[in-house]
């Protein structure tokens, strides 16, 4: 199907999210939608599949004017969509997620429709080498897995378009191969593809033509041949550096001391083995290891959300395991989840609120039990001017941020508090390019002023480019650690569970 979108104007208020867009999709071409966090990426996707109404310009389908009322008329068009922030139903398996929408699914026909959504999970799981269980409940599921509960509801559908919005971010490398080549073999059987990534590596690979959007204009077409440089100058409008400068860390006292702890899920399954490890004021210990080896337990299990079944961990000295989480993040944590989400934002919140979530009842953003606006107005705006946060106001709320922007209010306000120790996943996950060069910088700053740093990543790259030391994690246990220019295969071999000694 070839798909036009002719001069799509898209407002918020007063605030131009996607201003005249023309986009050309032509049959069984992978079409790589670039912009920097904020561009209108999103907005626009959310257009052309019904969820918002353009307020000027048209949708074209082979030609013919197509008028969505909502995501239910796109799909029976023949548009499928994997969404940035999920739009799964938490309490409901993921046969039923699966069949939620399906045009055919009515009243008693449901008992056998769900049978064959079971059918379905499983045959794409298998096909893609998703190890997703269709009677799962979704709520249970880690993140990655819901990615791609949401990929497989819309590969479920035989979609004509189908529109990718960064379903890479939280897929591990191998899971994303497996998706990049199933969108070769989509587009090759003729199905169109717009991809939405920053992660200019998989444009590379699949795109065949590529629009790069800024602040809701297309500035610009590239060819798939164009260097990581050109594309990341064409998107932020400067030169990014996309390699980490930094010099040798100077590592002071042990400020992080993570002694025999371990984790043992509800259903009695270890999931963190006796881990040992310390980490020095002023260096970055960076973990490495394909995501769902125990690397949320231990965050977590160090935060405190997460009861621990034996070990302990001090913080400069001081016990934090068995601690209220305020305690601990009053102690001089900065923490940094993996889902932002769910654990990082309220959505419903204000910028100026979420920038301080912690410390509101702190000076010096209250006294007594009064909060003081005009202080907390003034640090949102730092934040908003140092972060490079999109918004139009400190006042709008988080959750009409786009994906990359509500990442960067968490960074904000971790970042920007004395802290002892930061602990941080994934921080540059759905980050575009510019912003992860200025987040890298400020990580290598933070550790530069004597603050110890723990990083889990699931991008090697940035393992590589952060660490002083890297800890490999696999099954719960640290197989190793290992100096930062350890050669990659070394380290893919222990991320695949072999120990140090045998891995090299
Ligand atoms: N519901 C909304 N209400 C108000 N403003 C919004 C809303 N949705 C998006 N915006 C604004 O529109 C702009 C574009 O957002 P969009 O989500 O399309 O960006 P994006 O290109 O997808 O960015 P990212 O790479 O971070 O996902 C942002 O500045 C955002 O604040
Ligand atoms: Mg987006």
């Amino acid at each position: 199907m070839r798909l036009e979108l002719r001069g799509i104007t898209k407002r918020f208020g007063t605030f131009t999210a996607n201003d005249a867009i023309d986009l050309v999709v032509e049959p069984g071409q992978v079409h790589a939608l670039l912009g920097e966090n904020g561009a209108g990426k999103s907005t626009l996707m959310n257009v052309l599949f019904g969820l918002y109404d353009a307020d000027e310009g048209e949708v074209l389908l082979d030609g013919e004017p197509a008028d969505f009322e909502g995501p239910g008329d796109a799909m029976a068009a023949g548009i499928g969509m994997v969404h940035q922030h999920f739009m799964l139903v938490p309490p409901f398996t993921v046969a039923e997620n699966v069949m939620l929408g399906h045009e055919e699914v009515r009243g008693p026909a449901k008992l056998l429709d769900l049978d064959a959504a079971r059918a379905k999970v499983k045959e794409i799981s298998e096909r893609f080498n998703f190890a997703v269980d269709p009677d799962a409940v979704v709520e249970d599921l880690p993140v990655g897995a819901q990615q791609r509960v949401e990929i497989i509801k819309a590969l479920s559908r035989d979609a004509e378009v189908l529109i990718l919005d960064e379903p890479t971010a939280v897929l591990t490398p191998q899971e994303t191969d497996e998706l990049l080549a199933i969108v070769k073999d989509l587009s090759k059987a003729g199905t169109s593809v717009v991809l939405i990534t920053h992660k200019l590596r998989e444009v590379q690979a699949v795109a065949d033509t590529i629009t790069v959007i800024r602040r809701g204009k297309v500035v610009g077409q590239a060819e798939p041949t164009a260097s990581q440089e050109e594309l990341a100058s064409l998107m932020v409008g400067r030169d990014v550096s996309m390699t980490v400068d930094k010099d040798a860390a100077k590592p002071g006292a042990v400020m992080l001391s993570v002694r025999d702890l371990s984790v043992v899920d509800e259903l009695g399954i270890p999931r963190l083995k006796h881990v040992s490890f310390n980490v020095k004021a002023g260096e970055i210990l960076a973990i490495a290891g394909v995501q769902g080896n125990g690397q949320t337990e231990l965050t977590e299990a160090l935060l405190g959300s997460q009861p621990v079944t034996s070990g302990d961990a001090l913080l400069d000295g001081e016990f934090i395991t068995g601690k209220p989480i305020k305690d601990v993040l009053m102690a001089g944590l900065g923490f940094v989840p993996e889902d932002r989400t769910e654990d990082g934002l309220v959505a419903s919140m204000t910028i100026a609120n979420n920038l301080i979530l912690d410390l509101h009842d702190q000076p010096p953003y209250a006294s007594g039990m009064a909060l003081k606006p005009s202080v907390i107005d003034e640090e949102a705006a730092k934040h908003v001017e140092q972060f490079d946060i999109r918004t139009t106001s400190t006042e709008a709320t988080a959750g009409s941020l786009s994906g990359g922007n509500q990442q960067k209010v968490v960074l904000a306000r971790e970042l920007s508090r004395p802290l002892k120790l930061l602990i941080a996943s994934n921080p540059t996950r759905g980050l575009d390019v510019g912003s992860i060069e200025f987040v890298h910088k400020r990580i290598i700053e933070e550790r530069d002023n004597g603050t110890a740093v723990l990083i889990v990543s699931s991008e090697l790259d940035e393992v590589v480019a952060l660490a002083d030391r890297i800890a490999v994690m696999y099954h719960g246990e640290i197989v190793g650690i290992v100096p930062p220019d350890t050669d990659r295969d070394t380290l893919g071999l222990m991320m695949a569970g072999a120990k140090q000694e045998e891995a090299a």
